[in-house]
């Protein structure tokens, strides 16, 4: 039992266990290394006993890009949207950003429920496409960014030059916390600029074993019995290069998301990754804030408040029964609680709570701001919602993310059309699919917009399965979705492209549909005072 809302001692609690908690979200290209730095995170905090074990249910669900079988796998996905684990003290949550194949709105929407990011780079690679479009829903809410080079152990880029892709291609400055010595599949270990440590790097077997270091001053005199005179040389030269010319680091710029602490190292060998963890946790903030339409709501309300920012379907298509997922902004959750719901306006039960751990749900007895908790959904959630025991309030709305692909949709029996209509607006109100009708050709074109095209798997495979409806799927070459903010003239005297498309998407906005980012940009320069946004309210 929690003490009473307005003592003494529950503002004490809260404080300390909002000052314990860090909630953030790793983004990256596939393939950089999230799943091998996410083990070994949880590793260090104990919440799995033994490297593989997250891994191996990875590798089992890539064996198979067949959705009846992932949907057999759904147990895993879930488990893994958020864990949680104790490490030095802190009270970590992680939230999972699904690329791969399962790369979807959700992958974008999570982000809005973390307070910090860390951005993980392949060193051979630098920013890849994935990156790009993960780091802007960042930049979109400010919070801080954290890099970390992986890979170092073979070969990769030049880290002076992927400083500057950074800032090219991001438009982020980065500030290096620690630096490599030797690269390009000469990694020899790296330097602490902080503590002026050297912490050096044998063995590793191309990633296989673990590695062994050694730990030793810059400013030892043994150094030059364990590092050779060039990379002392070198790495002098350019530490001395980036006191002089680099950023300094400077932390309300680093919460600001304006600058972003860089770290390089190896998450297969574990090399670099504890003193990165380290560092991150000290630097990131606790729980932010969240605006509301009452004002900005802070951790230590002492009235518990928070909102939903992921539906999950169910797992067993016979019960209709789904997981919400919510983040706590304020005060405390406790087991049994009820709370007022913006969506039904009514005061709710909050069922079967529960929280993840690595390869385990289990129910939450008491939860704090920052952290996550699946609800059961007997149905009434949508994204978005609040919950609250405090004030009838409203987070501000989670956005809609443009989707990528587009089909056009229709039943194959018409009979069906009710059954269809049910079903694609259930799994538009989970953020799963989003839908358009297409004006311009007359026709009244239904389409289904999505992030990720596998997307059209779940939803072909849904809709069948729980509203026995088969459907017919035929694709458009549109690749870019933009919301008409403010247009000088009516939208079909705007002038576009023969190959750009015009729609209303589901609450009758104006969007406009493009093949690449060149017509957007003609439809811009060719349409004075033609405003498009890339994401729009819910
Ligand atoms: P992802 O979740 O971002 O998609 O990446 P994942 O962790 O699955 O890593 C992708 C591949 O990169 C894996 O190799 C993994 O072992 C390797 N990897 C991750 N971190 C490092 C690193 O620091 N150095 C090196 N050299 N490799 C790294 P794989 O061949 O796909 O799988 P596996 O058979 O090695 O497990």
């Amino acid at each position: 039992m929690l003490p009473e809302r307005d003592s003494r001692e529950f503002r004490t609690l809260l404080h300390e266990e909002v000052e314990k908690r860090r909630t953030f979200a790793i983004i990256s290209h596939p393939d950089a290394g999230k799943t091998t730095l996410t083990e070994k995170l949880l590793l260090y905090g104990g919440a799995i006993r033994s490297a593989g074990s997250v891994k191996a249910r990875k590798t089992d669900k890539h064996a198979t890009s067949d959705w009846m079988e992932i949907e057999k796998q759904r147990g895993i996905s879930v488990t893994s949207s958020a864990m949680q684990f104790v490490y030095d003290g802190y009270r970590i949550n992680i939230l999972d950003t699904p690329g791969h194949q399962d790369f979807s709105e959700d992958t974008y929407r999570v982000l809005v429920a973390a307070d910090a990011a860390v951005m993980l780079l392949d060193a051979a690679k630098g920013v890849e496409a994935q990156t790009i479009k993960l780091f802007k829903v960042c930049r979109m809410r400010n919070i801080p960014i954290f890099t970390f080079v992986n890979k170092m152990d073979r070969a990769a880029k030049d880290p002076f030059s992927l400083m500057e892709e950074l800032e090219q291609v991001l438009g982020i400055r980065s500030c290096p916390i620690n630096w490599p010595i030797g690269v390009d599949g000469d990694f020899q270990g790296v330097y602490h600029r902080d503590t002026r440590m050297v912490e050096l790097y044998t063995g590793g077997d191309h990633g296989k074993k673990m590695v062994e270091k050694t730990d030793i001053s810059i400013d030892d005199t043994e150094l030059e019995k364990v590092l050779e005179k060039h990379y002392r040389d070198r790495l002098a030269e350019e530490v001395e290069l980036l006191d002089e010319a680099g950023d300094s680091f400077d932390l309300e710029k680093v919460r600001a998301g304006e600058l972003t602490p860089m770290f390089f190292g190896s998450a297969v060998t574990n090399f670099g990754v504890e003193p990165f963890l380290d560092r991150f946790l000290s630097f990131t903030p606790p729980p932010l804030p969240r605006e509301s339409d009452t004002g900005i709501i802070g951790p230590e309300e002492p009235y518990f408040s928070g909102f939903i920012f992921k539906i999950q379907a169910n797992m067993n298509p016979a019960h209709r029964d789904r997981l919400a997922f919510m983040r706590i902004v304020s005060g405390a959750f406790e087991k049994g609680m009820e709370v007022w719901h913006s969506g039904t306006n009514k005061i709710v039960a909050l069922k079967q709570p529960q929280q993840f751990m690595a390869d385990e749900r289990e129910a939450v007895e008491e939860a704090w701001a920052g952290d996550i908790i699946g609800l059961f959904d007997p149905g009434i959630y949508r994204l978005g919602d609040t919950l609250s025991t405090g004030p009838k309030m409203h987070y501000a709305n989670i956005p809609v993310f443009a989707p990528e692909f587009f089909n056009r949709v229709r039943p194959m029996d018409s009979m069906k059309r009710k059954q269809f209509q049910k079903g694609i607006s259930q799994l538009a109100e989970e953020g799963a699919i989003q839908t358009f009708i297409r004006t311009e050709t007359g026709l009244e074109e239904f389409m289904v917009g999505v992030v990720g095209v596998l997307q059209f798997e779940v939803l072909e495979h849904r809709l069948r399965t729980e509203y026995q409806t088969e459907i017919v799927m035929e694709g458009m070459p549109f690749r870019h979705v933009r919301w008409v903010i403010k247009t000088p003239k009516p939208v079909e005297d705007l002038k576009l492209t023969s190959t750009s498309g015009r729609a209303k998407d589901s609450h009758g906005r104006d969007v406009l549909l493009f093949e690449n980012e060149w017509s957007i940009r003609l439809a811009v320069e060719n349409n004075e005072g033609l405003e498009l946004k890339e994401t729009a309210e819910r």
